[in-house]
């Protein structure tokens, strides 16, 4: 198939640690408002493929395309503004600040802390960080520091600034590590909806979340893809059994 049928080609990337293959000669394509989930045992590479595609790794070789876009040429800035949101493993939100001023610096016009200070908040913006708040279950926590959150509203905190910028694709390493069963469902029903107008790469070790979110799941494996395809077929692979999910 044509690269320009997928927002995302990744072709035969490497990165050398120190001689060390992390990621290895490794294929992967995202379709356009596609849920993919990566999965794997610890260590196999998953979040370095998101480093890699965020730019903040650099790869040794291979390509990563992002609508005609050559990522592997380009810094993390131009990446985020290129349309791609990335949300690490820990939540990285202002403590300090409150849920609404969270949502609001993480406007494109109003990115840096000390940038928000200064600029006047316009009627749009004001509508945005209400609509994105209440797609992720935070209206009522607008006036609360975010130090005050729970740690799962804090993930949610973190997925509604990088909706801010309406990211064409977004990376979301172990969202819902340390929630609880409710949270986990809304966040596979907030996951769900978003991605009906953007793609989703996540990263998720919780097999039963991965099941009700995943379109398509991708098995990495010391550097290199295992698998892929459905939940039912990966789960029912032999090698995937044997390396991840029999332990
Ligand atoms: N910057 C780095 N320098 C050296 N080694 C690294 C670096 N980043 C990752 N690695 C190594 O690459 C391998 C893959 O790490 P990675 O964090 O991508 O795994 P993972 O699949 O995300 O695992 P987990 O499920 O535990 O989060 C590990 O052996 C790790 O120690
Ligand atoms: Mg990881």
């Amino acid at each position: 198939m044509a690269k320009k049928d997928f927002v995302l080609s990744v072709e035969d990337l490497t990165v050398s640690f120190d001689g060390f293959k992390a990621v290895d000669g490794l294929n992967l394509y995202v379709d356009r408002n596609e849920v993919r989930v990566v999965i794997g045992p610890n260590g196999a590479g998953k979040t370095t493929v998101l480093d890699l595609i965020s730019g903040k790794t650099r790869a040794t070789s291979g390509s990563i395309n992002f609508k005609g876009l050559e990522l592997t040429k380009m810094s993390e800035h131009m990446i985020v503004r290129a349309g791609i949101g990335r949300k690490f493993q820990t939540p990285s939100i202002y403590e300090n600040l409150t849920t609404y001023e969270n949502l609001e610096v993480s406007f494109p016009r109003g990115r840096s802390v000390f940038g928000a200070i200064a600029f006047r908040r316009t009627a749009d913006v004001d509508e945005r960080v209400r609509q994105i708040a209440e797609e992720v279950f935070l209206t009522e926590m607008l006036d609360q520091t975010a130090e005050l959150l729970s740690h799962g509203q804090k993930q949610w905190l973190e997925i509604g600034m990088l909706l801010m910028q309406d990211p064409e694709l977004m990376l979301l390493d172990e969202p819902v590590a340390g929630m609880s069963v409710s949270e986990r469902e809304k966040t596979a029903e907030l996951l769900s909806r978003v991605a009906k107008n953007r793609s989703v790469v996540v990263i998720e070790h919780d097999m039963e979340f991965v099941k009700n979110i995943a379109h398509r799941v991708t098995v990495l494996h010391q550097g290199k893809v295992l698998a892929e395809g459905s939940m039912e077929a990966v789960q029912s692979n032999p090698k995937v059994i044997e390396v991840y999910l029999g332990h």
